[in-house]
C-alpha cells in the first residue's frame, strides 16, 4: 500500500427511502463524484425492522425512534408520500425476474477519500432539511430532503461510526 491509499479515509453514505424513491440517487452520485469522494463499493439494500432498529440503536430513547424505524422499512401497505413510486428490484423470489415492486430501498455507498467522514457529513447538510434550505443551500439535503425524518441521505458521524456501520452493511448482512 502507499502512504495515499493508507490515507484514504472510508465512511457510510446512505440515500434512504425518500432520496432512492424520489429519483435523487444519480445527482447525488454526480455530487460525491465531483466532491472528490470514490464510490469504494455500493449496493442497494432493504431493511427490516430489526436490522434498522440495530443500525440506529444510540437512537432507541429518542421520541422519534419508532417512526424512524416506520420510515426506513416502509413496504407497499404502509406507504402514503411513497406509495406511487416503483421501483426495479432483482431479487431472489422476491416475485420473479426483475419484478416490479414498491419498497422502502436505501442506496448504501462507502465513500472514500482524505478527511471522509466529516467531509461527507459537511457536504449533506444538517439533520433537518428545512433547516438545510436556510443555512446550507447547496448541501445534498437542501436538494433533496424534506424535514428531520425525510432527510434523503446519512453519513456516519465519526470515524468509529463509519466502521460500524460499513461492516453493519457490507459485512454481516450477507444479502439484500
Ligand atoms: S440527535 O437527537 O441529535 O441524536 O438526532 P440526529 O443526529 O439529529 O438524528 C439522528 C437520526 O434520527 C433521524 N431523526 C428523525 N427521524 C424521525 N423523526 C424525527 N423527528 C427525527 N429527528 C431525527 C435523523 O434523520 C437521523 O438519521 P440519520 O440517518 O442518522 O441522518
Amino acid at each position: 500500500l502507499t502512504d495515499a491509499s493508507l490515507e484514504r479515509e472510508k465512511t457510510l453514505a446512505m440515500v434512504k427511502p425518500d432520496g432512492v424513491l424520489g429519483n435523487y440517487t444519480d445527482e447525488i452520485k454526480r455530487v460525491i463524484l465531483e466532491s472528490g469522494f470514490n464510490i469504494f463499493k455500493e449496493k442497494i439494500s432493504q431493511l427490516d425492522e430489526e436490522q434498522t432498529a440495530t443500525f440506529y440503536a444510540e437512537h432507541y430513547s429518542k421520541s422519534f425512534f419508532s417512526s424512524l424505524i416506520k420510515y426506513m422499512t416502509r413496504s407497499e401497505s404502509s406507504g402514503e408520500a411513497m406509495e406511487d413510486s416503483v421501483v426495479s428490484v432483482d431479487e431472489k423470489g422476491g416475485g420473479g425476474k426483475g419484478g416490479l415492486v414498491s419498497i422502502g430501498p436505501v442506496l448504501v455507498m462507502v465513500l472514500e477519500k482524505e478527511n471522509a467522514v466529516a467531509d461527507w457529513r459537511a457536504l449533506i447538510g444538517p439533520t433537518d432539511a428545512r433547516k438545510a434550505k436556510n443555512t446550507h443551500p447547496h448541501s445534498i439535503r437542501a436538494m433533496c430532503g424534506l424535514d428531520s425524518e425525510k432527510n434523503c441521505v446519512h453519513g456516519s458521524d465519526s470515524l468509529q461510526s463509519a466502521q460500524r456501520e460499513i461492516s453493519f452493511f457490507f459485512n454481516e448482512m450477507s444479502s439484500g
